[in-house]
């Protein structure tokens, strides 16, 4: 057997990790089988050719300055003198940003209102900062070298309104999304682009931006607000951003660096009970927030606005790739300092030999300092707003759907010379319902107003956080080895981890008539095919 051989040699990590888990040949008539029993592995010359696309050199862990202020996000200007109307321009572009010493500076895509200069400040979009009534009117325009749309994650907008790759804006050309945000929206929402197969591209790139769509009645308008956009950089040690490697489509992209609002390890004061916003932006980056003493904090929100009752006691809480929270981070009594971290999660992703890589280490998010002064805080609420029960109306038992997550990786075709080399890597399939996204197929079909009940079937070996646009959902149950957990808080969620081997329940409507992307939102899985269409009528 000159298997070490073999993976010490011409081929890739990320490659070699295809043989041990679910790779199998496609090739005409030849058998699925494991790849440990591929005869043969030391003696294919095509594979040193195609399969080692080199990787440039990626910079030191350290080579972004750390510990600067948190940056305040950039808000985007309303150029509506009109009540209830929010209107205005996000440019599509690339800027740049000295970030390595002694390096040219690195270009990022990004999001800039219209009339400004977009080379300072957070890369992060803009700040959309709207109220539930708002009729919301953006231009975008597309001056990125590739086809982009602006998808309007989580938010209840008309299906062609909301971004679809069906919809590309091409380079050059110009589109204005509108859409009026109803009662009972206000949330922690999200943009990003979704074209057809390059939204992890372009994400990557920086172009992504928060929402707050906040109501007429908030109960916790008087509390203080902070926002945390977390992002994540893969950047070579010559300042560009590295592009995908095999391992990063397979197990989704992850970057030496995870930014909070732009930048590295920011430094938060904490002078008295904050509300925290936290937006997981990252392409693939699972965000098990915790502080590294162990203190408690409230959890007030999800994707779709405030819970019933505040969480509290909460030590961690797990941020899927897409997902948001509102938090209540308290000043406490006395000074004390505490990091914000991504705790160590296992999302089991695939490894060079058997089964999976071990989790990576924590990482800090941010340094914060608890400083309490003499202001009083008003105490939460007890009550924060009435969510009720999803239920399907009448007496009709509600549709069951079901969707399933998998994946393949077809040997011969990663066997040939090149594969890795192609914008997308040949050989693998991350599936929906055993298909990979087919823009001219319907998956699945509803009816709008009707209550469902979706299984999301998570059958691969490792997490997949499934997405579904246009509307909010409640997570009803998880089941793993046969075994069912009632869902035991009511919330709203667009998007839900669902771990490998798990079943996650819920419960949704759709309210308008048109197509609806449902997605991994891994966003190299999304890209790879891990979508499907949803048809209302
Ligand atoms: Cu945030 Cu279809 O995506
Ligand atoms: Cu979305
Ligand atoms: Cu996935």
């Amino acid at each position: 057997m000159k298997r070490r051989a073999f993976l010490s040699g011409a081929l890739s990590a990320a490659t070699a990790s295809l043989f041990a888990r679910h790779a199998y040949a496609q090739g005409a008539g030849e058998a699925m089988h494991p790849m440990h029993a591929m005869p043969g592995m030391s003696d294919m010359p095509a594979m040193s050719g195609g399969m080692t696309a080199a990787q440039a050199p990626l910079a030191a862990a350290d080579a972004l300055p750390a510990g600067a202020p948190l940056a305040v996000l950039r808000t985007l200007a309303n150029e509506s003198r009109e009540p209830g109307q929010f209107r205005a321009t996000l440019i599509a572009r690339r800027a740049q940003r000295p970030l390595l010493q002694g390096q040219p500076q690195t270009v990022f895509w990004q999001y800039d209102a219209g009339g400004t200069t977009g080379n300072d400040g957070p890369v992060i979009g803009p700040l959309i900062d709207v109220r539930e009534g708002d009729t919301v009117e953006i231009t975008f325009v597309n001056r990125l070298p590739q086809p982009s749309t602006i998808h309007w994650h989580g938010l209840p907008v008309p299906p062609d309104q909301d971004g679809n790759p069906s919809s590309p804006v091409a380079p050059g050309e110009q589109h204005v999304y509108r859409f009026t945000l109803p009662p009972g929206s206000a949330g922690t929402y999200w943009y990003h682009p979704h074209p057809h197969m390059l939204t992890s591209e372009q994400v990557f790139r920086g172009l992504a931006g928060p929402i707050v769509v906040r109501a007429a009645a908030d109960p916790l308008a008087a509390w203080p607000e902070r926002h945390l956009f977390v992002s994540d950089l893969k950047l070579a040690a010559d300042g560009t951003i590295a592009p995908n490697s095999m391992m990063d489509w397979m197990n989704g992209r992850e970057g030496q660096f995870v930014l909070v609002n732009g930048a590295r390890e920011p430094q938060i004061e904490v002078v008295r009970d904050e509300r925290w916003r936290v937006w997981n932006g990252c392409n693939a980056r699972y965000l098990r927030l915790a502080f590294d003493d162990g203190r408690a904090f409230a959890q007030v929100g999800t994707d779709g606005g405030l819970l019933g009752t505040a969480r509290e006691g909460v030590t961690e809480l797990l941020l899927a790739p897409g997902e948001r929270a509102e938090l209540i981070v308290r000043a406490g009594q006395g000074a004390s300092r505490a990091s914000l971290i991504a705790a160590q999660y296992d999302r089991h992703k695939m490894a060079m030999s058997h089964g999976s890589l071990p989790a990576g280490p924590s990482q800090i998010l941010a340094n914060i300092r608890f400083a309490p002064g003499e202001t009083t805080q008003p105490a939460l609420p007890a009550r924060l707003r009435d969510i009720a029960p999803l239920d399907a109306s009448g007496s009709k038992p509600p549709a069951k759907k079901t969707v399933l997550f998998s994946e393949a990786m077809d040997m011969h075709a990663m066997h040939q010379p090149g594969a890795a080399t192609h914008r997308m890597p040949s050989g693998m399939q991350f599936m929906v319902n055993g298909a990979v996204f087919d823009p001219a197929r319907v998956t699945l079909t509803s009816r709008r107003g009707e209550v469902e009940h979706w299984a999301i079937a998570n059958g691969t070996d490792m997490d997949h956080p499934f997405h579904l646009h246009g509307t909010q959902f409640q997570v009803l149950a998880r089941e793993q080895g046969g075994v069912r957990k009632n869902e035991d808080w009511l919330a709203w969620r667009d998007t839900v981890n669902v771990r490998r081997g798990e079943t996650v329940h819920i419960a949704t409507v759709q309210h308008e008539a048109g197509d609806r992307m449902f997605h991994c939102h891994i966003l190299e899985h999304e890209d790879l095919g891990m979508m499907g269409t949803l048809r209302v009528s």
